[in-house]
């Protein structure tokens, strides 16, 4: 876009300023996993993530406030640009982002399901012996991560970190947050077939100091979506979002070297 100026582009999405208080949030069609971005993008991506988030915000409305402005992204860029907007964007607030991700898991999959293996327990939260691969879980637990450096993996940690990062609190009221929002939004997919294994949502805080949700929630880059009519515990189901990407990305080599622990890739040209 040429008609505002580019905060960040991240790894699927990029960042232009509107004003001092809002941004414009663009979901490109890259997709990417433990910080490799794929070459080719799978087109439509964006859009359909956008949408996405767009109705789960309307779904999880009550139990926080959202980052979206009401506003048509449509409107602050100029009219040449509109179409490449158009779909796929967000018109958001600009807030002050609280460093932690906030995942919730109703069942055990990917690194929850490693730590559980080493030591029957996700980020410090004890889970009863006997549970395998894919295991639905006694019920939602809240197993934050520290966002990263760039090239490094998002690390698990303890509820008592994200306590001693942001203070009691707002460690509180993000863990009790997203466990509230994970069940509703569980609750809508199972009544139309489908497992919401585990998401992560993200926050932010505005001027008044107040916790906002913010991000893209609730899609396939987030979340692990499996259909429940194939759902076997002890398996790996079919995953309708990025599992297929990560799982390939773990096996793959460049050099002799896993793709994973390749440095992280030059920064796209802005
Ligand atoms: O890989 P892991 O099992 O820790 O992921 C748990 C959930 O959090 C998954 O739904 C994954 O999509 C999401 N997640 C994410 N972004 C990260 C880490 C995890 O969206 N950086």
């Amino acid at each position: 876009l040429h008609s505002l100026p580019l905060l960040a582009r991240g790894k699927v999405r990029d960042n232009y300023a509107v004003g001092d208080d809002r941004i414009l949030m663009v979901a490109s069609d890259r997709i990417s996993a433990f910080d490799v971005i794929m070459d080719d993008p799978i087109p439509g991506k964006g859009a359909l993530l956008t949408q996405m988030a767009l109705w789960w915000f309307e779904q999880l409305k009550g139990i926080v406030p959202n980052h979206l402005t009401g506003e048509a992204p449509e409107s602050v860029v100029a009219p040449d640009e509109v179409a490449q907007v158009a779909g796929r964007s967000m018109l958001v607030q600009r807030l002050k982002p609280v460093p932690i991700e906030a995942v919730v898991r109703g069942y055990l999959a990917g690194s929850g399901w490693k730590e559980y293996q080493d030591s029957q327990s996700v980020c410090g939260v004890p889970l009863p012996a006997g549970l395998r691969n894919a295991s639905q879980l006694p019920q939602p637990i809240y197993t934050p991560a520290a966002k990263a450096e760039v090239g490094e993996h998002d690390e698990n940690i303890t509820y008592e970190r994200t306590v001693d990062m942001v203070g009691e609190p707002l460690a509180a009221q993000i863990r009790d947050t997203a466990i509230a929002l994970y069940s509703r939004a569980a609750a809508i997919a199972a009544k139309k077939g489908i497992i919401i294994a585990d998401t992560k949502f993200e926050f932010g805080l505005n001027a008044a100091g107040e916790l906002v949700l913010m991000d893209e929630v609730l899609t396939p880059d987030s979340s692990r979506y499996w259909p429940a009519d194939q759902y076997r515990e002890g398996e790996n189901p079919p995953s309708f979002d990025k599992q297929y990407l990560r799982d390939w990305l773990e096996q793959a080599t460049v050099d002799g070297q896993p793709w994973a622990k390749q440095p992280p890739p030059p920064r796209l040209p802005d």
